[in-house]
């Protein structure tokens, strides 16, 4: 087993930079808010672990402080190397939750701060990419007794719950946040397209309009990108394997191509597809002198950035920016090929707003483990209905919108066979 990365320092001013940085994201999580009113007067996780692996910036906080509000005991660290942000873990600390977050950290003490949150036995895990779950039935099965179940954030940790789940191995209840329309319906679409072109943005300061933006992935996040640069005035191609999903980027308006094809137009590329090599090698070579690349899936595996390390001369140009020259051209990484809208220096990830719907999921789904994890089967489980219904009305009860009910004949028609022309 790797060192600990034992006794973080708090340190005075970066804590209350965290502190201002989570009391401004609080202002806006009204729906959080409700739920940890309710939390605080009904303590529903009372004696529960909570261990964490999300990126801790101020909304995660503010999730963090919710579950702590609802009498759990925390444990929290990274689920990134790059997207901590130290003040906030160090206002976090500073107001007793065991946070073992480190911005730049190794892959050692990425490990060891995941160990470090699984030494406190947790009974109930939330995941953002599942490297927790992951560890835990890898390397500390001797956790495993101890958890009731686990929540997961993003949908390549639901690709990986999955595949886990098929081959018999996963060994506890997980219910799937990412999947749920509360979550993905707003923060891959409309979270992801907007902070990953505001970091691209704040860490070129680069025009976005009339440039040739190449989105790799028409899913809910690269759907969202793709809309959102259109707006900004870039002029847009899609790349994809699943041809109804090419197939709905034509209907859409944007162009449609092969990545060998989009590689020597493309002035931006973005890749958001959850999967591996998807702007390998060869690609590099077609693409013009000055193209900058980056990514938005959840893992550093979408660019091939271990050729340009080994076969291009790196030049750090900027916080954020490594540029590589091979042979007569260069081209601009950002954030290492990591989560560009929170890898970044700049990158503050998705909007508030957003995450405090999708952690109202996490908060809501805790809970409901809580109270009846004990009861489910091993395996990936959907966020209940309700949960889900829930979180819209109380976000439509906060924004003042009503919306109409279902009479009792329509209810009766839309649910009967018999009614026809
Ligand atoms: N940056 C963030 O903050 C953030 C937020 C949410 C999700 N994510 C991550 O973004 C990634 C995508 O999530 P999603 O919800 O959009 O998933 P999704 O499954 O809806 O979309 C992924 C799309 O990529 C396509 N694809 C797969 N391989 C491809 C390839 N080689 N070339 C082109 N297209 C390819 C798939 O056909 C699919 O349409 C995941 O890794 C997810 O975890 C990141």
């Amino acid at each position: 087993m790797v060192a600990r990365v034992q006794s973080v320092k708090i340190g005075e001013e970066t804590m209350q930079t965290g502190e201002e940085k989570i009391r401004w994201a609080e202002q806006y999580m009204p729906v959080l808010g409700m739920i940890r009113e309710r939390f605080i007067q009904e303590q529903p996780l009372e004696g529960m672990v909570i261990g964490m692996a999300l990126h801790v910036e101020a909304k995660t906080a503010v999730l963090t402080r919710t579950l702590a509000a609802g009498g759990a005991e925390v444990h929290i660290t990274g689920c990134n190397p790059l997207s901590t942000q130290d003040d906030v873990a160090d206002a976090l600390r500073a107001s007793g939750i065991h946070c073992f977050a480190k911005r730049a950290c190794s892959h050692d003490e990425y490990y060891a701060a995941i160990d470090q949150v699984l030494d406190a036995r947790p009974s109930i895990t939330i995941d953002d990419g599942m490297d927790l779950i992951h560890h835990l039935h890898t390397g500390r099965r001797e956790i495993l007794p101890s958890v009731i179940g686990g929540c997961e954030e993003t949908t390549t940790g639901i690709h990986r719950l999955k595949a886990m789940e098929a081959e018999g191995k996963l060994l506890f209840p997980v219910i799937a946040v990412n999947d749920t329309p509360m979550k993905h319906f707003f923060d891959n679409v409309h979270g992801t397209g907007e902070s990953a072109l505001t970091a691209i943005m704040a860490t070129t300061n680069i025009l976005i309009a009339g440039k040739r933006i190449v989105v790799a992935g028409y899913g809910y996040c690269g759907r969202g990108l793709a809309t959102k640069a259109r707006s900004l005035g870039a002029r847009v191609i899609v790349t994809e394997v699943d041809p109804r999903r090419a197939l709905q980027a034509h209907f859409d308006g944007f162009e449609v191509m092969a990545m060998h094809e989009a590689a020597p137009i493309g002035e931006v590329f973005v890749t958001t597809t959850g999967n591996i090599g998807v702007l390998p090698a060869e690609d590099f070579s077609l693409m013009r002198d000055g193209a900058i690349l980056c990514n938005a899936g959840h893992f550093n595996v979408e660019i091939d950035v271990d050729w340009l390390e080994a076969n291009a001369d790196a030049i750090r140009r900027r916080d954020g920016i490594d540029s590589y020259a091979f042979g007569d051209r260069t081209i601009h990484l950002l954030a290492e090929g990591r989560l560009v809208n929170l890898a970044t220096p700049k990158g503050m990830g998705h909007p508030i707003e957003v995450m405090d719907l999708s952690f109202a999921v996490q908060a809501l789904s805790t809970e409901y483990m809580a109270q009846h994890g004990s009861d489910l089967a091993p395996g990936v489980h959907n966020v209940p209905r309700a949960i889900d219904e829930q979180i819209a009305r109380m976000k439509l009860e906060s924004l003042g919108c009503s919306i109409d009910t279902l009479t009792r004949e329509q209810a009766e028609y839309i649910s009967s066979w018999d009614v026809g022309t």
